[in-house]
């Protein structure tokens, strides 16, 4: 019989680990695990200030193909709020992108107060469960409470080409287009018609992007391109359905993001932008409490 990893990690670890405790640290990846599957992320973006997440703005987390988050209400709104919405929102319809499922760990790196995991986790789109898999790198305070993550997901853009073929025959059918309606069309009036109902539903007075619900169809669907997946987080349809779900929870915050100015989220970032880096502490764990800046000379 094989020892479980975390007898063995907690033997070897013995006082080497000073806060964050280990326990701490495999606490929150356990709860974490299974918060962030359907549906208890439904409990979880009820919390709207999730504790596994620093408080106020002392958080900032990082979802290579969408953007970057920061302080705890946006975070938890993004981690579980997003995929909750879509599952059981006020317009639920095909989702897009998939509902996050069950996962297995695949790879493990706890060092000092950085956690690196790597996970498949299954997502539903629906028409099929398909595999996902993950790397999240987790930095922790000494209460094992995470203040930074940096996550990614492998071969995006394979996963949604995919998946999205196979969305397009669902959607003529649920849509009611006609059948020869391409791939991008049928993906576009799916979120079209999400995102315009919910805007025309809690976007009011001051939070409202278009005039009506034909000029929000027009931008959406004609005026904007979908985006590919690494496209979430630009001038895209794709960012402003990313956006949606969030609408009933923080209009005032999330409605400029659906409308044309895309707020502080969906617009184009130049190439050069995507690439800098948000984080006010490296993802570091080096031995002999050696830094990165002080390896400078070194490297
Ligand atoms: C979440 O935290 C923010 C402060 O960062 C606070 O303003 C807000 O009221 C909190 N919301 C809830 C529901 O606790
Ligand atoms: C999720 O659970 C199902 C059913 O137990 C299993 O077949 C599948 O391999 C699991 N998927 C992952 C990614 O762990
Ligand atoms: C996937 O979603 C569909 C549509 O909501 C549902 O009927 C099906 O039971 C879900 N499958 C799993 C494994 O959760
Ligand atoms: C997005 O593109 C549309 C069409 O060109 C434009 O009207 C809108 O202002 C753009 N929004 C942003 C944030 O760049
Ligand atoms: C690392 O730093 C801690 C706290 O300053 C100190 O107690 C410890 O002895 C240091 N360890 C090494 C290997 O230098």
């Amino acid at each position: 019989m094989r020892t479980p990893i975390y007898i063995v990690l907690l033997v070897l670890a013995g006082h080497a680990f000073g806060a964050p405790s280990l326990e701490q640290m495999l606490g929150f990846l356990k709860q974490f695990g299974r918060d962030i599957s359907y549906p208890a992320n439904i409990e979880a973006a009820k919390s709207i200030n999730y504790t596994g997440f620093s408080e106020g703005r002392h958080i900032v987390g990082r979802v290579d193909v969408t953007g970057t988050f920061i302080g705890r209400e946006l975070n938890t709104e993004y981690i579980f709020g997003l995929f909750s919405g879509l599952a059981t929102g006020a317009s639920t319809s095909t989702p897009l992108v998939g509902i996050p499922l069950n996962q297995t760990i695949i790879d493990l790196v706890i060092e000092n107060n950085l956690m690196i995991v790597t996970t498949r986790r299954d997502f539903n789109f629906t028409v099929a469960v398909v595999p996902t898999v993950w790397q999240v790198k987790f930095l922790f305070n000494d209460e094992g409470i995470v203040t930074q993550y940096d996550a990614i997901v492998y071969r995006a853009s394979a996963l949604f080409a995919n998946i999205w073929p196979r969305l397009r025959k669902h959607l003529i059918k649920e849509l009611g287009l006609p059948h020869h309606t391409s791939q991008t069309m049928a993906i576009k009036i799916r979120a079209a018609r999400d995102i315009c109902s919910q805007h025309e539903e809690y976007c009011l007075g001051p939070n409202k992007q278009f005039e009506s619900k034909e000029a929000c169809m027009r931008f959406v669907l004609h005026k904007i391109p979908l985006g590919e997946i690494w496209q979430a987080g630009q001038n895209t349809t794709l960012c402003r359905y990313i956006h949606t779900p969030m609408l009933p929870l923080r209009p005032a915050v999330h409605c400029p993001h659906v409308g044309p100015t895309g707020g502080d989220m969906c617009f184009d970032h130049s190439y050069e932008t995507l690439l800098e880096n948000p984080f006010p502490e490296p993802f570091a764990a080096l031995p002999n409490n050696l830094t990165l800046a002080g390896l400078a000379g070194q490297l």
